[in-house]
C-alpha cells in the first residue's frame, strides 16, 4: 500500500497547496512515483503543474459523487518524472456528494493506484467537511502548514482535537509528521515567537523544518512548475529539498 500523507489546515491560505505540489515533486525527485489528489475544487494543484482543466476532465470529487467511479480514471501523468495528479473538479460544490467517509480510503486501494504507486499526497480544503474527513481517515500522516502569526496556536490546538477524534474512530494509524512554518521570516519578531509558542507547546519533535518566505515560490506556481524546477538555487528550492529528504524517511 502507498504511503498516504494529508496536507491539512482549516485556515486558508497556509501554503497547503504550495507544500502538497513541492513536496510531491521532491519525493518523486527522490525516485517514489508520487500521486497528488487535490481535493480543493479551487485545483490550484492543476495550476501548480501547469495543467489545464476542461469540464469533460475526470477528477476525484467523481468518486464523491457516485460509488461506480474509479479514482484511477482520473489520474493523469505529468511532464515530470514519477509524479502524476488526480485533479480537482472546479465545478464540485461545498458539502456536494455522498455523506461517505470512507469513499477516499476505499479507492485508493484500487489496484491501479496500490500497484503504479509508492506515495499518495492529499492537498485539502481549507474546510472542514466530508473531504476533509475523507483525507485524515484515508491517511498515515498529516502534515500542518501554518502561518507564523497570533492565530495559529488557536488554529494548531483545534486541528489537534480533530485528530484526536480520528485517531480515537475511524483512522488509529493516523500520526501527526509535524507543524510546518510556512513564509516565516527570522527579521520577523511575532514569526519568531510564534513559531517557538508552537513548538513549547506541541514539542520540538513535532516541528518540521521552516520554509521561509521565498516569492519565487509564488512565481513557480503561476509558471506551472514545482520550485525545483523554475528556480532550483532559490531559498525556496532549498528549503524544500530538505522538507522532502526528511519525508522521504517515512515513505
Ligand atoms: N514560502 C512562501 N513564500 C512566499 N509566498 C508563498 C510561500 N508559500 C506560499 N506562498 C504563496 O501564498 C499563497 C497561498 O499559498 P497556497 O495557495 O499554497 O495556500 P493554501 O493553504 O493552499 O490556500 P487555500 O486555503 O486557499 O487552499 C499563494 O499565493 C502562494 O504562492
Ligand atoms: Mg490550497
Amino acid at each position: 500500500m502507498p504511503v498516504t500523507i494529508v496536507v491539512s489546515n482549516r485556515k486558508g491560505g497556509t501554503g497547503k497547496t504550495t507544500v502538497s505540489v513541492n513536496m510531491a515533486a521532491e519525493l518523486a525527485a527522490l525516485g517514489r512515483r508520487v500521486l497528488l489528489v487535490d481535493l480543493d475544487s479551487q485545483s490550484h494543484c492543476a495550476v501548480g503543474l501547469g495543467i489545464k482543466i476542461s469540464k469533460d476532465t475526470p477528477t476525484v470529487h467523481d468518486i464523491f459523487r457516485n460509488a461506480n467511479s474509479s479514482l484511477s480514471a482520473a489520474v493523469r501523468q505529468t511532464v515530470f518524472n514519477n509524479l502524476a495528479l488526480a485533479p480537482a473538479d472546479p465545478l464540485f460544490e461545498h458539502g456536494e456528494g455522498d455523506r461517505d467517509g470512507e469513499r477516499l480510503k476505499k479507492a485508493l486501494t484500487e489496484h491501479e493506484i496500490t500497484s503504479n504507486f509508492d506515495v499518495v499526497i492529499l492537498d485539502t480544503p481549507p474546510s472542514h467537511d466530508n473531504l476533509l474527513l475523507n483525507a485524515l481517515t484515508a491517511a498515515n500522516w498529516v502534515v500542518v502548514p501554518f502561518l507564523p502569526h497570533p492565530l495559529a496556536g488557536e488554529g494548531a490546538r483545534q486541528l489537534m482535537r480533530v485528530l484526536f477524534k480520528i485517531i480515537s474512530g475511524p483512522n488509529q494509524q493516523l500520526k501527526l509528521a509535524g507543524f510546518l512554518p510556512m513564509m516565516a521570516n527570522e527579521n520577523i519578531r511575532i514569526h519568531r515567537k510564534t513559531t517557538s509558542d508552537v513548538e513549547h507547546q506541541f514539542g520540538a519533535s513535532r516541528m518540521l523544518p521552516v520554509i521561509r518566505s521565498d516569492i519565487r515560490l509564488a512565481e513557480a506556481f503561476g509558471a506551472g512548475k514545482p520550485i525545483r524546477y523554475y528556480a532550483p538555487k532559490s531559498r525556496g528550492a532549498e528549503d524544500f529539498a530538505q522538507l522532502g529528504n526528511l519525508m522521504a524517511k517515512l515513505c
